[in-house]
């Protein structure tokens, strides 16, 4: 659960978008946060109080004359017990009145009020294409994030009112998936990532070819752990059906010769190099043009391999490789001694540090346990998810690349 003990204090301001805050405030509480909702009262025009208090559990608030406050202070308490006050949906006119300090209703007031070295104001915007695009609008948001407020991305596509652009309040897992990455330490803040993830595929004609049963899973969760850590992350996928984790650009590649190729082009602009692809080590020799028929004295074709050029070995030796100015990161999935195969793998292949992984353990699942190797020795980290996991390596991989190994 990524909100384990956290608290966040939800508004809602006037916006049709009100309808997607009540699966946002499912969500979550769902991650282990604990939701206070602060309605206005034009959001209260599109979605009741009665919603939002059974989906958070605990009484709404939505004025700043709540009696049932002791001291009747609603924007001290509510705001000093937050982690973050995150405001979705966000209108045009409230983001107007943030801007402009103004504290006329309790969430303005609320937010204003915030100690705000303490409790970060979040921001989902939703509203007309045209108000988003309006000069007054893109005013408030600059000066907004010169304040210190956290503005998320606007969504873009069909719009409540019938129009098509800019504007629309993301999703709730979007949304999500934005506050999770919020709190995540900045280990990488600034850095350059490029991850490989998924099996290849080496074509034996136009519908037949070879490829493994990697799922590219622990490839994408380091792809968003990295991204999540503030770094600019490219990741390169081969055919795999995963969802690109938010904030993270991706190439779909198909063939080994592909994923090299792309590596050798983004490698000059990387900082860091993260191999966790299932690359084919061999392809056939040559792929037929055409479709491979059935013999009618029924012998199979036979078929020669070549073996693909290793990209972890050719990034890892080249001159910024071999400087450090592209740390480099392999993955070994081994079936037996994890330990003494991994540590080979990395003198091979001349890298800092290398995950071992027990392949079978690992592959299609949800999580597993990770083994690292580099020059001064090894470390386990335990079995857990494979986000979990790759968030601890984010940060060992950031610990190293201060110190050299
Ligand atoms: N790798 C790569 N390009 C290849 C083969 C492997 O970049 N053509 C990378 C993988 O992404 C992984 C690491 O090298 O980070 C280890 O790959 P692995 O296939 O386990 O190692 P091999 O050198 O092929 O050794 P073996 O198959 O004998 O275990």
């Amino acid at each position: 659960m990524d909100l384990n003990g956290k608290h966040i204090v939800l508004g809602l301001t006037g916006g049709i978008a009100c309808y997607k805050a009540a699966e946002l405030c499912r969500a979550l509480v769902k991650q282990g946060a604990t939701v206070q909702v602060v309605m206005t009262e034009a959001a209260a025009q599109f979605i009741t109080p009665v919603t939002m208090q059974a989906l958070s559990n605990r009484p709404v608030y939505d004025s700043q004359w709540d009696a049932r406050e002791h001291n009747n202070m609603a924007h001290i308490n509510l705001s000093r017990e937050a982690d973050a006050i995150l405001i979705a949906p966000c209108s045009a006119d409230f983001m107007a009145k943030l801007m402009h300090g103004r504290a006329d209703d309790l969430l303005s007031l609320m937010c204003l009020a915030r100690p705000l070295e303490r409790v970060p104001l979040l921001l989902a915007p939703a509203m007309n294409r045209e108000m988003w695009a309006h000069p007054a609008t893109q005013r408030n948001l600059a000066q907004l994030r010169a304040d210190g407020c956290t503005v998320f991305d606007v969504g873009s596509g069909a719009q409540a009112c019938g129009e098509t652009g800019d504007g629309r309040m993301l999703e709730p897992d979007q949304l999500l998936q934005d506050l999770v990455a919020f709190f995540q330490p900045k280990h990488l803040a600034g850095q350059r990532v490029l991850v490989t993830a998924g099996p290849t595929f080496e074509a034996i004609d136009p519908v037949r070819g070879i490829t493994n049963l990697s799922s590219g899973k622990m490839g994408f969760a380091i792809a968003r752990a990295a991204q999540e850590a503030g770094a600019e992350v490219t990741l390169v996928a081969g055919p795999v059906a995963l969802p690109t984790p938010r904030g993270v650009a991706r190439v779909d590649v198909v063939s080994a010769r592909d994923m090299l190729q792309v590596c050798e082009r983004l490698a000059p602009q990387s900082d860091i190099f993260v191999a966790t692809a299932a690359v084919a080590d061999w392809r056939p020799d040559q792929a037929a043009t055409q479709k491979i028929k059935k013999e009618a004295d029924g012998l199979p074709p036979s078929l020669s391999f070549v073996e693909n050029t290793d990209i972890l070995a050719t990034l890892a030796q080249s001159p910024r490789g071999r400087s450090g100015a592209l740390y480099c990161v392999g993955f070994a999935a081994e079936s037996h001694d994890l330990l003494a195969h991994a540590s080979a793998k990395r003198v091979r292949k001349q890298v800092p540090l290398l995950v071992g992984n027990i392949g079978p353990a690992t592959f299609g699942q949800d999580d597993n346990a990770l083994l690292l190797v580099d020059a001064h020795g090894s470390q386990e980290i335990p079995r857990n998810s494979k986000l979990a996991l790759a968030r601890m390596l984010v940060a060992e991989i950031a610990a190293r690349r201060k110190v050299p190994a």
